[in-house]
């Protein structure tokens, strides 16, 4: 667990599933819509931010497919929102960084991320690659988006970092 200023950051309960609905809901354009069963039963994957008891940010995570033998997964960063009032205060990089040190007690060959912020992810170490590098999210969400034909015209920027992962302060 982390503390800021005003700001904790923890691993989300079952009792932040209906917030973290609806915060995902306020981002129609920049976030693929969480059903509450998803949530629900993804919430081991979910870290909020809270002020005051409220909530005011979350991240989440996939482990992606791999195919054929187990080697070093593909970590996907997702559903990360920061309350229209509370951003541009360093919520949205601490999820971040905190939701990367998570991942990283998997040892992932890489974490990535499909977002329309790609300046935001950069100052965090992430490069711009090819969607061709990343088959198995392709095959895992964007076979089934309703919003683009295709992940090749969808203009969310894909991006990858690789190990070192940074240390943070955040969950144990
Ligand atoms: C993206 C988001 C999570 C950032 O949260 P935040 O708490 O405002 O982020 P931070 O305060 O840590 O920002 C750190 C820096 O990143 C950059 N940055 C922040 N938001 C950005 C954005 N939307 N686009 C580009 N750069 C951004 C800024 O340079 C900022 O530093 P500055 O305030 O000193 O200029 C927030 O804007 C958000 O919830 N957006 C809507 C949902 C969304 O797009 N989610 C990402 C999907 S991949």
């Amino acid at each position: 667990m982390t503390t800021g200023a005003k700001h904790i950051l923890m691993a989300a309960g079952f009792d932040d599933a209906q917030d973290v609905f609806n915060l995902i809901k306020k981002y129609p354009e920049e976030l693929v819509p969480r059903s509450i069963s998803d949530i629900v039963q993804n919430i081991d994957r979910f870290i909020v931010c809270k002020i005051d008891g409220h909530l005011v940010g979350v991240v989440s995570w996939q482990i992606l497919p791999e195919i054929g033998a187990p080697k070093s997964p593909t970590v996907e960063i997702k559903s990360l929102a920061v309350e229209k009032e509370h951003q541009r205060k360093g919520i949205g990089t601490e999820l971040v960084l905190t939701v990367m040190q998570r991942i990283a007690l998997f040892h992932p060959a890489q974490i990535i991320i499909l977002t329309f912020s790609p300046e935001f992810f950069a100052k965090l170490g992430f490069e711009k690659v090819p969607k061709e590098t990343l088959m198995h999210k392709i095959y895992l969400g964007c076979a089934n988006c309703t919003k683009y034909d295709s992940p090749f015209t969808c203009p969310e920027i894909a991006m990858a970092k690789q190990p070192p992962f940074p240390k943070t302060d955040g969950l144990t």
